[in-house]
């Protein structure tokens, strides 16, 4: 319990916020294990607070999310669209393992009944909380009229095109209900037109390359069949790190391989992916892959003491030390880049930062440490994205904290 209270995280804002608005009556519902589904089963989206009253921060945060819910509530009505719960932990340690909180409060994320692995995140202010429950209950699939309307969408999320015969069908609810689940990773469109010979899906990496293109072959009416297919094909191999994803994938645990690149260079992220999917799918259940633009993510490269000109560059992240990999180059030596990563469970990695196989020894030692023998060893620069992962000080992760 202890490790959770002492996760309880800093609110100023949302208190000042308070006092504007928290004269308000309404309030979010009170669930717990036995009713919380009657809830969810009725409700689009469902956000769940979950509190403890021994938590500061949670009380604090209490009558801000009571006070959406009241706003929410008379701007919408019971419409069915979305509800805002709240979960007393300190009695309901049941819910608590079944959403498998780690600290208070947690805002848990429920669309159609699929409990996201992500939370809210956003900032703890009854604006920012109203801003985020209107967008999530839009409709995340945009209607086409011709394939030639999606040519010209210049997005690098990855599409996947619906055709269907009937808007009000079982088949098309549950394509809706899944797909805003994933609104985050694909693009979702659908053409209905009754002559339609049968209902489709399509996933597409790119509309101009027809090699991506897969067809989903399970049961249209399953909500649960579609969210895994669109899980396997809309979430891709190597992400983009942005400020915004950060907190979420660093939270996942598993060491960072980074290719930092320029802006608009967008061949060194394509051989990246190339050689990732090419020799290293099997690492995937160890690591994350990840691009990041190197402008934006300056402040860890520099803390490799590598600028602008040494774009593109690769590196892992351990969260206890980053590691660069010596020369972008050998990425198009076959096996290099999977060596590096091997090297990371076989100890090597480390061994080698000071002998230097695969990381350059030019780079600065950022601590140094003496061993029994009195023999000087150096130690690769510590990590940057140790930070990013949730810590009792932050709640939200912005710029200026890397
Ligand atoms: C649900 O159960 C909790 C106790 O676990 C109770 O306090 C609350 O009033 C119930 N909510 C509804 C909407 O019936
Ligand atoms: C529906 O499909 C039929 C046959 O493919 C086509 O002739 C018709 O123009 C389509 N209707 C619309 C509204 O796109
Ligand atoms: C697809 O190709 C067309 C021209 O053939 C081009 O205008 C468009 O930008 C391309 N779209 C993407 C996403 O690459
Ligand atoms: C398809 O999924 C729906 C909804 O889960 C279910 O009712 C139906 O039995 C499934 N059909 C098949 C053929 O499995």
């Amino acid at each position: 319990m202890n490790r959770k209270f002492s996760n309880c995280v800093a609110l100023a804002l949302a208190l000042v916020l308070c006092q504007l608005f928290c004269s308000t009556t309404g309030e979010s519902y009170q669930v717990g294990m036995h009713n919380v589904s009657e809830l969810v089963d009725s409700n689009g989206l469902v956000l769940l607070l979950f509190y403890s009253n021994r938590c500061h921060y949670s009380m604090q945060l209490l009558p801000i999310f009571d006070a959406a819910a009241d706003q929410l509530h008379s701007r919408l009505g019971g419409s069915g669209q979305l509800a805002l719960g709240k979960v007393n932990c300190d009695e309901e340690p049941e819910m608590e393992n079944y959403y498998d909180i780690g600290k208070y409060p947690t805002i848990k994320i429920v669309r159609f009944q699929h409990v996201s692995k992500n939370e809210y995140r956003g900032q703890r202010s009854l604006e920012a909380i109203m801003v985020f429950a209107i967008e999530e209950i839009q409709d995340p699939i945009q209607q086409f009229v011709s394939l030639k309307d999606l040519y010209d969408l210049s997005s690098h999320k990855y599409l996947v095109i619906g055709h269907y015969q009937d808007k009000s069908s079982v088949e098309y609810d549950a394509y809706r209900k899944a797909a805003s689940n994933l609104k985050d990773h694909c693009h979702f469109h659908v053409n209905f037109n009754a002559s339609h010979a049968q209902n489709s899906l399509t996933f597409r990496q790119n509309m101009n390359h027809t090699e991506s293109l897969s067809v989903f072959t399970g049961n249209m009416s399953s909500q649960e069949d579609l969210l895994n297919w669109f899980h396997e094909t809309c979430i891709p191999i190597v992400r983009t790190l942005t400020f915004y994803n950060a907190e979420e994938i660093t939270e996942e645990g598993k060491p960072l391989v980074i290719l930092f690149h320029h802006p608009q260079d967008t061949t060194s992220r394509k051989d990246f992916e190339k050689v990732i999917n090419a020799e290293l799918i099997d690492e995937l259940e160890y690591v994350n892959f990840l691009t990041a633009d190197g402008n934006l993510f300056a402040s860890p490269l520099s803390h490799m003491k590598k600028t602008e000109a040494d774009l593109p560059f690769i590196a892992i992240d351990t969260f206890m030390h980053m590691y660069p990999f010596r020369n972008y180059d050998d990425l198009h030596k076959p096996g290099m880049l999977k060596q590096f990563v091997g090297s990371l469970s076989s100890g090597d990695l480390h061994w080698n930062y000071h002998f230097g196989d695969f990381v350059e020894s030019a780079s600065q030692p950022e601590e140094q440490e003496y061993g029994d023998d009195d023999i000087l060893f150096t130690l690769p620069p510590i990590s940057k994205f140790k930070d990013l992962r949730p810590s009792k000080h932050r709640y939200t992760f912005a710029r200026d904290e890397l």
